[in-house]
């Protein structure tokens, strides 16, 4: 039976409930994020647009700003304090050892700042594993930096960007990220800087590490690793970039059927101080450039055998006798790795048993 009370009395119980805590007096408003990161933007499909929803390829990438991109994910605002910065504004197959070498750079002052937690940069998927690669071997922090792209422009049916750059900041403001490299969120996945790629033209599944895996996944609001890369990076490197005005000349020459050394002896002619060899197999020379390529190396040219099938490790004294030719293998880095591993072991030494063993560490 309802007993009437009279709204004095009813006001004093509220007053002493409130009082007792009993009923919090106003919720407490939610407590900012404590993590800091900071978006450096460099362009890419991420930052792409298209003429129609249904456009995911022949659109125009690197159209939109790094703020444009940090309003489309408000999400953002629950899992880190976040800042954007636009580096450069370029589609990806455009970047350069330059550009490389002014986004490390940024990336190591901004880490050392102690009000920056974590780096996120955007970047175009074309050259994104390469970046990522180069990055794990100069930046000196072991907070995470997370590189992020897209496969479909922002206005695409089930764009992929906005998730993805929602993945990277949380794990950029994770303490799971910290000292286990860059990192690279695509796909709902985490991958590592040295073993990842890009293995097809257009899917949201194009990146991955076959065969030596991913590190996670992201799952419910939250990043789960489950492997760690086994090998030197970030902190463990020797190298610096910090006084580093530009990186030598290292060109890529590809094996093929039928190859001729043509391209070779072009890249050798115009100064190249390292060859990477991509050859077929087991990184095996053609009889057609052997002669090409120890020419080169007489001339002080270090030559890298690597192979262009992507998976599994290019046996030293395997298809080519190396001691004798003094060559270095790659191990199992691709192509477009190991000329990122030989442009900063050049900076270092041209003793290519040196270079041999830096290979084999990083
Ligand atoms: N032009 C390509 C690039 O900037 C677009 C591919 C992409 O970003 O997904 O890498």
């Amino acid at each position: 039976m309802y007993v009437p009370i009279s709204s004095r009395l009813l006001s004093a119980l509220c007053a002493l409930a409130l009082l007792a805590g009993a009923v919090p007096a106003v919720r407490a408003a939610d407590a900012a994020p404590s993590a800091h990161v900071t978006i450096l933007a460099t362009g890419g499909t991420i930052a792409g647009s298209g003429a129609t929803s249904t456009t995911t390829v022949g659109y125009t990438a690197a159209t939109v700003g790094v703020e444009r991109l940090i309003q489309a994910v408000p999400e953002l605002a629950k899992v880190a304090q976040v800042k954007g910065e636009q580096v450069f504004q370029i589609a990806s197959e455009n970047m350069s050892n330059a550009h490389w070498l002014t986004l490390a750079k940024r990336v190591n002052v901004l880490l050392a700042q102690p009000d920056v937690d974590g780096i996120v940069i955007t970047h175009g998927t074309d050259t994104l594993e390469e970046t990522a690669y180069f990055l794990d071997l100069v930046v000196k922090s072991k907070k995470p930096v997370v590189l992020v792209g897209a496969m479909r422009p922002g206005t695409a049916l089930s764009a992929d960007g906005p998730i993805n750059l929602y993945n990277a900041v949380l794990l950029a403001a994770s303490q799971e990220a910290v000292g286990k490299g860059v990192l690279v969120a695509m796909n709902d996945q985490i991958h590592g800087a040295r073993d990842v790629t890009k293995t097809n033209t257009s899917t949201p599944d194009s990146f991955k590490t076959p065969e030596l895996g991913m590190l996670g996944y992201f799952q419910g609001n939250k990043p789960y690793f489950y492997h760690v890369s086994t090998r030197k990076h970030t902190l463990d490197t020797e190298f610096d970039i910090s006084k580093l005005d530009a990186l030598p000349q290292v060109d890529i020459v590809y094996g093929y059927a039928n190859v001729s050394p043509v391209a070779l002896n072009a890249v050798v002619a115009a100064g190249a101080k390292g060859i990477i060899h991509a050859g077929v197999g087991d990184g095996s020379l053609a009889s057609k450039v052997l002669p090409s390529l120890t020419a080169a190396r007489k001339q002080g040219v270090l030559i890298v055998r690597s192979a262009r099938v992507g998976q599994g490790i290019v046996a030293r004294n395997g298809e080519a006798n190396d001691d004798e030719l003094d060559f270095v293998v790659s191990d199992t880095l691709n192509p477009q790795k190991a000329r990122i591993l030989l442009m900063l072991a050049l900076t270092k030494t041209s003793d290519s048993k040196e270079i041999q063993r830096m290979f084999y560490t990083y």
